[in-house]
């Protein structure tokens, strides 16, 4: 299971991506009516998923419960041998982890709406270590010491965390996108949700937010077997080794960083990130 593809001088899943499907991901005819989610792993990439399931749904929670959330928002990397891309939807949710460099231009051709979620980094790294030990695609992470270097040097699959969010908050004004974070999520989730529905275009009346806020809760979601990624097979995600849903909280890294990852950590973000500055959204210290 375990194979590197080599796509934009990032390292991807082999399990999860051909040099086909991305040629396809990068070639795709994306319509006005598209709503793509993109984000860095394990950013609130499936809780955004679910919230916009339930905001399409009037609040209809049959659709999340019955359905998988990769076929209710198929990886954009994946259609090609995947398919399941619901073209009944008036609107089709997409999902794409893939850099700024690569999509953004085929997105710039359309209208397509652009949802971009991203996570305080220190607790991206925390829960990217847990997800290599679950999932049997991606290489053994050794050790969070070990981990923690390659994520700061982004030869992590799926490539540099800065240069994602760096890529994508370069955007603004190329694209109909919205910036979010997994952070507001949490602070706020009824307000975010209304601000989605407003650059969405899509009404939500306060039943809707109500079952929006139920269904897209940690407990319902850690419970519900088409979001928490039970039904994938132990041989592709050893379940045995922690759960998908695994603590959904702000700052775990505190508990995970020592003082010294934790001065190293901060050297690299101050000089990553001297040009943009999202500390408003998540605490560094
Ligand atoms: P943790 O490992 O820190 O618990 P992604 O979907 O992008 O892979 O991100 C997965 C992370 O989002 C996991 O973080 C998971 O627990 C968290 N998550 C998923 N749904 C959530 C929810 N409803 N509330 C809070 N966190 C959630």
């Amino acid at each position: 299971l375990e194979v590197t593809e080599t796509f934009a001088g990032i390292a991807l899943p082999g399990h999860l991506h051909t040099k086909e499907s991305l040629q396809f991901a990068t070639t795709f005819p994306f319509r006005d009516t598209d709503v793509v989610i993109v984000t860095y792993p394990k950013s609130g990439t499936t809780w955004m998923q679910e919230i916009l399931t339930l905001l399409y749904s009037r609040g209809d929670a049959l659709p999340a419960k019955t359905i998988p959330n990769w076929e209710r928002a198929p990886w954009l990397e994946q259609i090609h041998f995947r398919g399941a891309l619901r073209d009944t939807a008036a609107h089709r949710l997409i999902t794409s982890h893939l850099p700024a460099r690569v999509l953004a231009p085929l997105l710039q051709r359309s209208k397509a709406k652009v949802i971009y979620v991203a996570r305080n980094p220190k607790d991206v790294v925390v829960s990217f270590y847990y997800f290599h030990r679950l999932a049997k695609f991606l290489p053994d992470p050794v050790s969070f010491d070990a981990f923690l270097q390659q994520f700061l040097e982004g030869t992590v699959h799926y490539g540099s965390w800065f240069d994602h969010v760096k890529g994508w908050l370069g955007q603004r004004q190329l694209l109909d996108i919205f910036y979010v974070t997994y952070e507001e999520l949490h602070q706020d989730l009824r307000g975010t949700a209304q601000r989605l529905s407003t650059f969405l275009g899509c009404p939500l009346g306060p039943e809707t937010l109500e079952a929006l806020e139920q269904h897209c809760s940690f407990a319902a979601m850690r419970d519900n077997a088409m979001a928490n990624y039970t039904l994938i097979p132990r041989e592709i995600m050893d379940h045995s080794q922690g759960r998908f849903m695994r603590k959904g909280v702000v700052g775990d890294w505190r508990d995970h960083f020592s003082p010294l990852q934790n001065a190293l950590f901060n050297r690299v973000y101050q000089e990553e990130m001297r040009d943009v500055d999202l500390s408003v959204h998540w605490s560094m210290v």
